[in-house]
């Protein structure tokens, strides 16, 4: 990695156009277009059932979209499973933060390494994951489900990082956290974005308030179709106007 990480650029790192999602019969996804640019923070917010979980396996490879291009640096990825993915610089870190609770830290974030062949790099970037997550050095050496939740959920953002990605999805990582967890976590996420340059989606139920007070771009998910996209900073204010009760659609005419 990159002590110098390189700045928010328009090249796209994620590029969905027009993917559709279903389970059976019923329509998860409706033509979806989202981008994430190189070195960006993005946000996907919508109702819980909007679709942003199945949006984001749809991006790592849990599920092929059934209709519609997903491009990653370039490369049409759909199709394409979730472990190739990690190769290609893809990682996830899926709701319900599964870590290897009988192996320790130490070991879990090896395991998150396990495409890198650059042992010193891998040594290195081990050290900076204790460097942001301090707590997990108390589990350096024993089993990891001996943490608690929200280190947990640490320990499975370090092991994804471990693989360095290019893209990291981040699945409604705050769901269950603390207030004062909530913002310690996006603290930690923002100083990776900025230190090491990668790109996030992060999801997140509801307003999404805690996504979007870290992300530069959003958008608002809704029965499986984007409604509302923009800057983080004008996506803030048009969903305080709608809590003041303006229609969507009112709202997306003055985007
Ligand atoms: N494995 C599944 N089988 C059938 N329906 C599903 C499955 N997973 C999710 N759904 C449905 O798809 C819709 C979107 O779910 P999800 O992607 O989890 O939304 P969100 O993450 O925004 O809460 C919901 O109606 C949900 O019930
Ligand atoms: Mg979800």
């Amino acid at each position: 990695m990159s002590d110098i990480p390189p700045p928010v650029s328009d090249q796209p790192v994620l590029q969905l156009q027009d993917v559709e999602q279903s389970y059976g019969w019923s329509t998860v996804l409706r033509g979806v277009s989202i981008q994430v640019r190189r070195g960006e923070i993005a946000a996907v917010l919508g109702a819980k059932g909007a679709g942003k979980t199945t949006l984001l396996q749809t991006i790592s490879g849990m599920q092929s979209p059934q209709a519609g291009s997903t491009v990653f640096k370039g490369e049409n990825i759909a199709g394409v499973d979730p472990s190739q993915m990690v190769e290609q610089g893809l990682s996830h870190v899926a709701h319900g933060r599964a870590v290897f609770t009988h192996l320790s830290a130490d070991d879990n974030l090896r395991m998150g390494a396990y495409t890198r062949t650059d042992d010193q790099g891998v040594a290195k970037d081990m050290d900076a994951m204790y460097r942001y997550f301090p707590v997990l050095r108390n589990c350096a050496n024993r089993p990891a489900g001996a943490l608690s939740a929200y280190p947990q959920l640490l320990l499975a953002v370090a092991c994804a990082l471990m693989a360095n990605p290019d893209l990291l999805l981040l699945d409604d990582p705050v769901k269950g956290l603390t207030p004062v967890q909530s913002a310690e976590f996006m603290d930690r996420v923002v100083q990776i974005n900025r230190e090491r340059g990668i790109a996030m989606l992060v999801t997140e139920d509801g307003n999404g308030s805690h996504a979007l007070s870290i992300a530069d771009y959003g958008y608002v998910l809704d029965k499986g179709r984007i409604v509302l996209e923009g800057t983080a900073a004008t996506l803030r204010e048009k969903i305080r106007f709608a809590a003041q009760g303006m229609p969507a659609r009112r709202l997306q005419e003055t985007m």
